[in-house]
């Protein structure tokens, strides 16, 4: 077993509330060795957001949902309760980490290209973002076209990209999810 995979089990493990409310696990992966400032857009219940707080970030959870909200600041954490689309987290070289995690299926495309640009700008030098998605009819979003977003902008390199399926079972009969996600650094400013 990889190093990688084992301290992810051990992170889940030692800890139910990571096991049960689903670290993502390339926040996990991409995230090691960086400190600083962590922007968590529709942070959703915040488990990533408190992931990222135990391990020292200073984290700013933006949510658009008032359950949501309740969630996150059970965690301990104070939530921003903002709809991404107004940009009001949007700071010039702030973050050192950006997440947006299954939020963009909720988005128009325009909405999601504007947000992605805020999220270029508002990355630190030596910062990254994690960007996933699922894939939902409603919108024809894909992953080439976030791709296009960081093509030819040479203070970014994309570190990982990939589509994926995944089968559920967890609820109704069997039946499939698909998405994507996508790194990036920010290399220089
Ligand atoms: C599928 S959940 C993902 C939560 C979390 N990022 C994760 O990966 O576990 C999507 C979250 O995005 C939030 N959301 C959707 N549209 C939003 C918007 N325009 N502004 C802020 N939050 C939004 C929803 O309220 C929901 O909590």
């Amino acid at each position: 077993m990889s190093t990688f995979h084992k301290d992810l089990i051990d992170c889940y493990t030692k800890d139910n509330f990571y096991k049960i409310q689903r670290l993502n696990p390339l926040v996990f992966q991409y995230t090691q060795g960086i400190t600083g400032k962590a922007l968590d857009l529709g942070a959703g219940k915040g488990v990533n957001s408190k992931y990222l707080s135990d391990r020292g970030f200073e984290v700013t959870a933006v949510e658009i949902n008032p359950e949501a909200i309740k969630m996150i600041q059970r965690q301990g954490i104070d939530p921003q309760w903002e709809d991404i689309r107004e940009l009001m987290w949007s700071r010039e070289n702030h973050y050192n980490v950006i997440l947006c995690l299954y939020v963009f299926q909720h988005l128009e495309d325009d909405d999601i290209i504007k947000v992605v640009e805020q999220m270029k700008c508002s990355l630190k030098k030596e910062g990254i973002m994690i960007i996933s998605s699922f894939k939902a009819q409603s919108n024809r979003f894909s992953l080439e076209n976030l791709a296009h977003l960081f093509c030819g902008d040479h203070k970014f390199k994309i570190f990982v990209k990939d589509n994926w399926k995944r089968m559920d079972v967890s609820h109704g009969n069997l039946h499939y999810h698909e998405g994507f996600y996508l790194g990036a650094k920010k290399t220089c400013v």
